[in-house]
Parts: C-alpha cells; structure tokens; sequence
C-alpha cells in the first residue's frame, strides 16, 4: 500500500462509513496504487483482469519493460484562450457554430449571431459527441450540438427568449449536424459547402418511435394519438457509431426544455425523477411553443430521453428512436459485438448517483446487413458493483422491478433503483477498447457522494468503483466482462485512473498513483478508443487553476494506456472550454475535437464565442489514431 501514501487508518477517514469487511483493502490496492500493472503486484482481481483480456503484455517484466506507446511528448497545462498540441502538431479549425452548410445561408454576425432563418442553414452550437463516416469515398460527419448558450445566443435580451422567433432559432441550433468534410490546402479540413449530404436535425425534426414501447399510451400526444411520430431530438450529448453505419445520437438533460404556463399544475409523478418542473432552465420554449408546455402536453417530456438512430449517409432518412434502450438522460452509446454476433450497448445516465446500463439483443448481426432492427428486442440491464472487485449486470424485467415492460423501458431510471443497481459518480463517456475485452465508463464527479441521496432517494455512500465522498475529481471505472464477452452477465472491475491533485489533495484525493504533477486533471467526460486501444480522455471540469484544482489548468484531452496505465497529456483547450467529442479522418492522420463552450472569443479572438470543431494533424504526416 506504499505507492498511493496512505495508510488503511487514512483511507478509514476518506472512506467512511464503509463496509467492514477486508476486501475493501485490497479493492483499494487494486483500485488506487495500480501496482497490478505498475509495480509487479498483481493485486486482486488484476490477475485475471490482465491476463485474460488477452491482454497486450503478457508478464510484469514485458510491462516493465515497455516503451511509452505514445508519439509525442506530453504538454504542459494551460491557462490562456487558445489551443495547444504537442510539438511536431499542428491544428486549425474545421467550422464554428454559425458557420454555412449551405451556400445561402447569410454570414455570421460577429456581434449578434444569427436568426431562425438563417440557423436551418450552419453548423450548430455547442459540438458534442461525433463520428466520421466513409461514404462512397467521401468524409461525412455526425456531429452533436448539445445546447444553446443563451446569453451568447440572444446578446440583446441577456439570454431570455422574447418571441416564437427567438425559440425557433435556438430549436435550429441544437440537434445533430451531418455535413461532409474535405482536406483543405495546407493542412487539416473544411465543411464542403452544398454537399448533398449536408443536414440539420434539430429539436423539431419529424422522427419515429420503435422498439416496445413505441405506441405505448405514456407516449401519446394529442398531436400524435399513435404514440409513434415524435418530434425533434434534443440536448444531444455523446454518441456512438453502430457496426452497420449509423448513428446513435443520445438525449441528455431534455428536462431543462419542458416547463409549464399553469404554475398551479400538478406535475406526474414520474417527472421529478427526470427533474421536470415548472420552469424549465431558461429556454423558455413552453412559453411560445405549447408542445413544450406539459401542463398542455404532459406526455411530451417522455418522447425525450431516448436514444436516436441516423443514417448519416441517407438524407431523405427519418431518425428513430429506440425505446429498447431505455429512458434516461443520456450521455453516450457504446456498441460493440459479443462473440456470437449480440448487439451490446454500453450506456451512461449523468446525473449524481444515478446509473449505468447495458443492452444486449436477442439476434446476432450478421455483418453487411442492417443491424438497426436489433435495437428492437434485447434485453436491458444496470450495472452493480461490488466491494470485492466483481459486479454483475442486473436485468431490468417486471420480477426485478415490479414494473411492466413498457414502464421499465419509459422509467428507467425507476427501475434501475428498483433492481438494485450501484449509484454512481455521474457516469458520462462510456466506452469498448477495441483490442481487448475491456469497459470504461467516465465518472466525472460527485460532490454529492456520501452527501445526500441520489434524485430517487437512492443511498449514495461511498462505494467501490466510487470510493471518495464530495468527490470533485471523478474517476474512469473499468470492467473485464467473463468469458471476454460483452454478453455476459458478470464481470471484474477495477479504476484505471482515479484523478486527483497530487501537490494539493490530501489522501485519495491526491489521486490514483498513475496521476503525477505533470498530467493531472479533473472531470474525465469525453472518451475515445483510437484503433491501436489507446484511450483518448477529455475534460469538463473546473478550469479556475485555484484551491483544489490549482495546477489542472484549462480543460484538456489527455492520451491513456490502458496497458501501463501512463497517461499523458495531449491538448489544452481555451479557458471556459470543454473538450468534448473526437473522431478521425477516413486514412487516421487527422483527428477531429470539439471544443465547447468557450470563453474569451475563441476562435476568432472578437465577438462572440463560438463553439468549433478543430482538426489535429502530425507534421509529418504520420497516423494520429
Ligand atoms: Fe452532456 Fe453529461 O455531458
Ligand atoms: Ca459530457
Ligand atoms: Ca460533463
């Protein structure tokens, strides 16, 4: 227990109250000092983890000895309004919200942004979770826009909508964006303007509900008696590519959009769960738009929080929303196969103490064909982890939840706490490595840990794979499924990095001993797998530089091995950013990031902020992922 500089008595402190039973000992060796691949120790759990994932190094020495995987040499923080790369790289920016799709749209207005009109027309704001498609020898990305800045969006009203008009556009400026991409003179990209698959899909896009709880009777709507039409996709945030080419889009906090014009309205039940008020969060569309209004259209909130099928290289295509996957706020879809061809999908809820979840389908796919229909019928679980570094993913069905089938699938979140799944520390990225049979899931941060209970009343104390209490640093959980396959219902787990500060923090606050001086960070959030399994981690934490997070800097993109555990640092945003959202270019040289949210006015260094897609590229031209 030397390497993390904590005694057991210490870690008492940090962690209680907490079971009594040893095994949280060697959880913690396992969890935090990472000398199961660092020091020789094969601590438990680590044993099997590491040998049988097929691992990439098959003995401590072979580890020991292994060069750093990465091709560059790691950054230092930054605090400025700007983007860095490591030496030898070079980026530009692809597009910024506003910028043209299409030829007629009219020109960004540094100083007031643009009307409803125009925003059908331009990338939208606030970039997310995205993905690159090879179409026909083209590059076409889906890309996320995950909500509006309002003061930036409406500078003359400070960010209080005043007409239909004003909702309108900030309707048109979330959604997804599908728009091709090409090599630019000099080096990285550019939007191809007019390309025929360019396209907005936003809060008001005609869609289709399947999967089992399509047509349900908590779907219907005046507007829609089905139960099968709804509109729009909304607070999109991460996303994930399916085997077969499409999309997935995922809804988040879709609540914030919801509020009523009737103060006296009596809310369903079922909203506070999902945190559907009277108010809304400042958008304002129940005010002008009555299909936001619930105390009209109660049913409206359920038709948000699912997650949305694309086909990005079909235009005229109509987004679906699988019900199969359940309803919950969203973060991102992982989806990989299992050995006998199963669909899995690996799900984050981000909200403090809530859920992780998993999807397997009854069918197999079969590669060529596709595979979206599989996202109808499958099963759907929560994940629970245990102290001694096993878990098990819990099936959702009417014996573990008292719930029918359609209500699990519409209340998820109910019946996620009703089968005994783990609270944890706001999950957000999940994600599959692609060379070994390995999970990651974000845990961003919770400073309601051992605080108070989750939106469910769910107990929130400290836990395995969420050990600290008031945790501001969050943490990445891995699991190794049995057998290597996803399919399966058990799993070992362990952290594969725990951030922290390690000049400042006390105890496990100081972070997993895989942190150091010169990478550390806070929030982990954005995550991405490239294809040699190095493990691409991006931030959306506090960027102040001060107290607990003095020396982190601005929000970053950092590069793990999920072999040695190294992580170095990669990419500085702009102070006020995220970095959120990664994908590459067809031939791996470029890689594409977003950058949300900024403060200052990056990129253009006047006006308003704008929200950008950047392109990194090696000088000399060698693979970037
Ligand atoms: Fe949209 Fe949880 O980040
Ligand atoms: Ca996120
Ligand atoms: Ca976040």
């Amino acid at each position: 227990m030397k390497d993390h500089g904590l005694t057991m008595d210490e870690w008492d402190e940090v962690n209680s109250p907490r079971p009594d039973i040893s095994d949280f000992d060697l959880v913690v060796e396992e969890a935090i000092s990472r000398r199961g691949f660092l020091g020789g120790v094969l601590a438990f759990g680590s044993g099997a983890a590491v040998m049988g994932t097929g691992a990439l190094f098959s003995s401590t020495s072979a580890r020991a000895q292994a060069a750093s995987r990465f091709a560059f040499k790691p950054i230092p923080i930054a605090t400025d309004s700007t983007v860095h790369v490591p030496e030898g790289y070079s980026w530009s920016v692809v597009t910024r919200w506003g910028d043209p799709l299409h030829s007629g749209a009219a020109a960004f207005d540094p100083a007031n942004g643009h009307d409803a009109a125009t925003a059908e027309h331009v990338f939208g704001e606030n970039t997310d979770g995205m993905w690159l498609y090879s179409i026909d020898g083209r590059e076409v990305i889906a890309v996320n826009s995950e909500y509006a800045n309002l003061k930036t969006n409406l500078p003359n009203s400070d960010g209080v909508p005043q007409s239909a008009d004003d909702v309108l556009m900030l309707q048109r400026i979330q959604g997804v964006t599908i728009m091709e991409v090409a090599p630019k003179d000099g080096g990285g990209y550019e939007v191809v303007v007019d390309s025929p698959f360019n396209r907005r899909i936003d809060h008001n896009t005609p869609m289709k509900f399947s999967g089992p709880a399509a047509g349900s009777d908590l779907l219907k709507t005046e507007a829609d008696p089905e139960g099968m039409n709804p509109l729009g996709t909304m607070n999109n945030c991460g996303s994930g590519p399916t085997p077969w080419g499409t999309y997935l889009t995922c809804e988040e906090n879709f609540n914030g959009y919801f509020g009523s014009t009737d103060a006296d309205f009596e809310l369903p039940e079922d909203y506070s769960r999902y945190g559907i008020g009277h108010d809304g969060w400042g958008y304002d569309y129940h005010k002008f738009d009555p299909r936001f209004d619930v105390s009209k259209n109660p049913a409206e909130p359920r038709r948000q929080g699912w997650v949305t099928e694309i086909d990005p290289s079909d235009p005229t295509s109509t987004p679906i929303k699988r019900t199969a996957l359940g309803r919950i706020k969203h973060e991102n879809a992982a989806c990989t196969l299992a050995p006998d061809g199963r669909v899995v999908v690996y799900m984050g809820d981000d909200e403090r103490g809530e859920y992780l979840y998993k999807f397997v389908s009854n069918g197999v796919y079969a590669p060529g064909t596709d595979g979206g229909a599989l996202l109808d019928d499958g099963a759907l679980f929560v994940a629970k982890f245990n102290w001694d570094g096993t878990g098990e993913w819990l099936p959702l069905t009417p014996e573990t939840t008292g719930m029918d089938a359609v209500e699990i699938l519409v209340y998820t979140r109910m019946a996620a706490s009703a089968a005994g799944g783990t609270t944890m520390d706001r999950p957000e990225w999940v994600q599959v490595n692609p060379v070994a049979a390995e999970g990651y899931a974000s845990l961003t941060n919770n400073k309601n840990r051992g605080v108070k209970p989750n939106a469910g009343g769910d107990d929130t104390s400290v836990n395995g794979p969420n050990p600290r209490e008031v945790n501001n640093y969050g943490q990445i959980v891995r699991w190794y499924p049995a057998n290597d396959d996803h399919g399966t219902s058990s799993f070992r787990w362990d952290l594969f990095v725990m951030a922290g500060n390690p000049v400042v923090g006390d105890g496990a606050y100081k972070g997993s001993s895989n942190v150091n001086e010169g990478n550390m960070f806070n929030s982990p959030d954005g995550m991405m797998f490239d294809s040699t399994g190095i493990v691409w981690i991006q931030t959306d934490g506090d960027d102040s530089n001060e107290g607990e997070f003095e020396g982190q800097g601005n929000n970053q993109m950092l590069a793990g091995d999920p072999a040695t555990g190294e992580i170095h640092r990669f990419l500085t945003g702009p102070n006020g950013c995220e970095v959120t959202g990664l994908c590459w270019s067809t031939d791996r040289k470029t890689m594409f990031v977003g950058i949300q949210h900024p403060g200052g006015s990056f990129p253009d260094g006047e006006g308003l902020p704008r929200s950008s897609i950047v392109a990194v590229w090696r000088d000399d031209g060698a693979l970037v992922g």
